[in-house]
């Protein structure tokens, strides 16, 4: 069995193949195409350049993971019939498609996966109308994925089975959530953010702090900088809150922790701002604050709910600091394991989505594909404490 993957939820575009054999998954490509410098300038991302992008990187993307999966032969496919009508809104893509079946074959897949939802509506639509189009060349069904339950089910690449209930941390730059996995089709939402997601609070502190965009990594180096420090002189009086962090429930805010840091900047002399062990110890400081607060109530999580299994999934988990502090958690419960997604797999990517897809028996013919920006993976909110 194998698999084209697609993934356009946000700022990256994705294109891996999986094959699946006697139960083993394996990667045979992964292409991530960054669009980080793109948006750079906004200190965020600006939903309809993204999806210009993904739009301009799509065919290229797939050129790449098809010759790296030695998937590509010279060849034509014929036009499909409802070509135009699926790419009504991606004319860039639209002409890329069609001079790329005018030359080339594609030797054998079975179906196609893409990210359906949550996620940036008009990045979602550019993946499910590339989707839509290959399945409709190709004949194969569509297999719709779940953006969260992709950052989750990464574990499938080295570990068929787990023991539940599981507890999943989700922080990515769009999501924070603590989820209750009874069975990988059972997902209980037990806590969320209020307000940012974590992945967010770092990019904006970053942008505050005036470092480059995606935050987080900056925010990393900057507080790897302090903290390796021998000498850390003189510290700078900042005392940023741990944002319901002791609160009875398992929900999360970042935006009180983001006007801290900036009331903070904003109170400096314009020397100290541009201070480099400033900047390094504000780094420090809400990478504490952030990773405090997530592992804090992931152990709040696994004691109350019992867990047997903790998987930790998105963008936020490449942080070294969250990861030096979840291998630390194997002490305080040594019969748990703690599943964290390879570096090269925290942030977004195709083989992720991929990988879920096998765990899915949905198959969908391409006109009943639809990207759904609000997709949700829980079936009821379980967060009754306030
Ligand atoms: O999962 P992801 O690639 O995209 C979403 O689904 O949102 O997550 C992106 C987020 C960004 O906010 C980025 O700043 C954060 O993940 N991130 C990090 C690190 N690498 C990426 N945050 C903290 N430390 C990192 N090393
Ligand atoms: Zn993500």
């Amino acid at each position: 069995m194998i698999i084209l993957s697609i993934e356009t939820s946000c700022d990256d575009t994705g294109v891996a193949v999986l094959k699946k054999e006697k139960g083993k998954i394996t990667t045979l490509s992964n292409v991530v195409s960054s669009q980080d410098d793109i948006h750079k300038k906004w200190g965020g991302v600006f939903p309809t350049e993204a999806k210009r992008e993904h739009q301009k990187n799509l065919v290229p993307s797939l050129k790449k993971a098809l010759s790296k999966a030695s998937l590509l032969e010279k060849g034509s496919i014929k036009t499909a019939s409802s070509l135009k009508e699926i790419l009504f809104r991606e004319s860039i893509l639209l002409k890329d498609i069609q001079v790329f079946f005018k030359k080339n074959k594609i030797k054998k897949i079975d179906a196609i996966a893409v990210t359906v939802g949550p996620g940036l509506e008009p990045c979602l639509w550019a993946g499910v109308n590339f989707a839509r189009a290959l399945s409709c060349y190709l004949n194969i069904p569509i297999i719709p994925v779940n953006h969260i339950k992709a950052h989750i089910l990464f574990f499938l690449l080295e570990k068929k089975e787990i023991d539940f209930p599981a507890v999943g941390l989700i922080v990515s730059g769009g999501h924070t959530e603590l989820l209750l996995i009874n069975s990988l089709s059972s997902y209980e939402l037990i806590g969320k953010t209020r307000d940012d997601a974590a992945g967010e609070c770092f990019d904006k502190i970053a942008r505050v702090l005036g470092l480059g965009y995606p935050g987080g990594p900056e925010i990393s180096k900057k507080a790897h900088l302090w903290e390796t420090k021998t000498n850390k002189i003189k510290p700078f009086d900042i005392n940023l809150p741990k944002p319901m962090m002791h609160s009875k429930n398992y929900d999360f805010s970042f935006s009180g922790l983001k006007t801290a840091a900036l009331y903070d900047f904003l109170s400096r002399e314009e020397k100290v701002q541009k201070n480099k062990n400033y900047i390094n110890q504000m780094a420090y400081e809400t990478q504490e604050a952030i990773v405090d607060v997530l592992v804090f109530k992931l152990k709040k999580a696994i004691k109350e709910y019992n867990a047997k299994t903790a998987i930790l999934g998105g963008g936020v988990t490449a942080n070294k600091k969250l990861r030096e502090k979840v291998k630390k958690l194997d002490k305080e419960f040594p019969l748990i394991p703690f599943f964290l997604p390879p570096v090269s797999l925290s942030t977004d990517n195709a083989n992720m989505i991929g990988i879920a897809s096998f765990a899915s028996k949905e198959r969908l013919s391409f006109e009943d594909v639809k990207a759904d920006a609000n997709m949700k993976i829980y079936n009821d909110f379980k967060n009754i404490k306030e």
